[in-house]
């Protein structure tokens, strides 16, 4: 797509300049940026990730499973910038040995930016 219009664009010019029609030298061609995506909510935008993950096969807002509760992790951690990035990064990378012997396993997958989201999440939870 992006080709076609440049090779549309390097048409026209050329075109002009062909016919010497110097009359729109100073046309500025830009193509529209995609708009970038705004999280207004960054907390809505942390659980709605999780609930699209696969986090909730191991994990519940106040009850144990197979890892611990939100909650319990928000107890644990204080909701500081810091924390947000150390558990942002456990979430990518996997996590052992804090809560017993099963490890939680790495989302590779996953940005930053949206793992900092789910924790973000997981630590407004208690
Ligand atoms: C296969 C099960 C499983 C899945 C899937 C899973 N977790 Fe976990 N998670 C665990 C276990 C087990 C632990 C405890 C690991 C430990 O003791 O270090 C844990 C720990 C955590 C912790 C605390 C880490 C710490 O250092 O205290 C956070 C935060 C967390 N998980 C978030 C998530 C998020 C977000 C997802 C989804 C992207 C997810 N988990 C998916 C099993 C899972």
């Amino acid at each position: 797509m992006k080709t076609i219009i440049i090779a549309t664009i390097l048409m026209a010019i050329f075109s002009c300049s062909k016919s010497g029609n110097s009359g729109n030298k100073d046309v500025l061609v830009s193509e529209p940026e995609p708009a970038p995506k705004v999280v207004t909510d960054p907390i809505a935008e942390g659980q709605s990730l999780i609930e699209g993950s696969d986090c909730l096969g191991c994990h519940k807002l106040d009850e144990k499973m197979i890892g611990p509760s939100y909650k319990e992790v928000a107890e644990k951690y204080e909701n500081t910038p810091e924390n947000v990035e150390v558990l942002a990064d456990k979430i990518i990378k996997g996590s052992s040995g804090v809560w017993g012997d099963v490890p939680m396993p790495a989302h590779n997958g996953l940005s930053k930016e949206n793992a900092k989201f789910m924790a973000q999440y997981i630590l407004s939870s208690k």
